[in-house]
């Protein structure tokens, strides 16, 4: 008998599509499997005004498929230049060129790619972050710090965990009723953290399968698994595993999917960010199913994501089926750029096998 699972399409809350040919190749790669997607605003330059949303929502279209529902929702990057009026403009109804802003993203400075034009401390950003909690604009956090108040470099492994404790108390109570969501968790302290003080369409979280699948040991000699924030210890990756498997309506998928090409991730210092696009959800499942959770991965798939963000869930549906697949080669652009992908066989820890797969993809 095979196993199958049937959910509705889901909604990626956090996804790279990068510009230009690594846009066109990676847009259909999602498309093919997920109904909706927040795309990332670390492009260069950043997305940090609605005209510039407006063009690149249009690249990302030209990219999907004839015919292939796929909607990119778009996001603003908090950068300096970031004006209280610009989040008016994003949240206009009807939408500014017809592209409603449904999130500004903040990464600190330093910590991440193209983290440049982000702010040093996010509550230096009170009249954007006043706005935003006023319409009720979401904020993305990249929640890590990166140099401590000394403005000596921190240990990349503890900043998730000190602006869990150090930054979010102080920016939640300077704005208590602030959409957020704490991206990427990838350490107990946050895990314990949301668990305790998450709130649908309040206080969220987005998990990636990365750091449900690997741990600090496996992950850190290994240049495709090199990601912001970094994948912490095995204790790190139960304690998150654990908080998915609970089925919380304020937990929820954002893969992070984060393509560089290979000249960029193989050589040092490699770049940051994991491309999953077209294995994240199959990734998913495995966990789900290494959970004993399968009855828990379309909310966490496809339910409680487009809540947070105002939006219904998706009718059509997807079906995946219990079968063993390895993946050996790099997707690649149109200027044969290659790419190499979450759960490469030969990248990966070694020997990766995929549990699901998606018969119709
Ligand atoms: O690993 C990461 N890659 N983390 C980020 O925050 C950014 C992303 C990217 O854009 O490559
Ligand atoms: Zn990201």
């Amino acid at each position: 008998m095979t196993d199958t699972i049937t959910i509705k399409k889901s909604f990626d809350a956090h996804v790279h599509f990068r510009q230009g040919a690594m846009l066109k190749a990676v847009v259909p790669l999602t498309a093919a499997k997920w109904s909706r997607a927040i795309v990332m605003p670390n492009t260069e330059p950043p997305i940090e005004t609605v005209e510039t949303a407006v063009t690149y929502k249009k690249e990302i279209f030209a990219a999907v498929p004839k015919g292939n529902p796929f909607e990119p929702l778009m996001t603003l990057y908090l950068t300096k230049n970031l004006s209280p009026a610009e989040i008016e403009k994003g949240m206009a109804d009807p939408p500014a060129g017809g592209c409603k802003i449904h999130a500004v993203k903040s990464y600190p400075y330093g910590a991440t790619t193209n983290s440049q034009w982000g702010y040093r401390s996010i509550l230096e950003a009170k009249d954007v972050l006043k706005k935003m909690e006023e319409l009720g604009m979401p904020l993305l956090l990249h929640g890590e710090v990166h140099v401590n108040k000394s403005g000596e470099e921190v240990d990349p492994y503890e900043g998730e965990q000190l602006f869990i404790q150090d930054v979010l108390p102080r920016l939640l109570d300077k704005f208590p009723k602030l959409k957020i969501s704490l991206e990427h968790l990838s350490s107990k302290i946050a895990a314990e953290f949301i668990e305790r003080n998450g709130k649908a369409g309040q206080l969220v979280a987005t998990i990636t399968p990365h750091h449900l699948l690997y741990s600090r040991e496996e992950a850190a000699p290994k240049p495709l698994l090199r990601c912001k924030p970094l994948i912490k210890t095995r204790a790190d990756r139960e304690r998150i595993r654990a908080l998915v498997q609970r089925g919380l309506p304020f937990v929820f998928a954002g893969t992070d999917s984060a393509p560089h090409p290979e000249s960029k991730k193989f050589s040092s210092p490699g770049a940051y960010g994991v491309f999953s696009a077209p294995t994240a959800l199959e990734l998913y499942a495995q966990v789900f199913d290494e959970l004993a959770a399968l009855d828990k991965l379309e909310n966490f798939l496809s339910v409680n994501g487009p809540r947070f963000y105002g939006l219904t869930g998706c009718e059509e549906t997807i079906t995946l089926e219990k079968k063993d697949w390895q993946i050996e080669e790099p997707v690649v652009t149109e200027e044969g750029v290659r790419v190499w992908l979450l759960g490469d066989r030969q990248h990966g820890v070694g020997n990766e096998t995929l549990r699901w797969q998606i018969p119709s993809a």
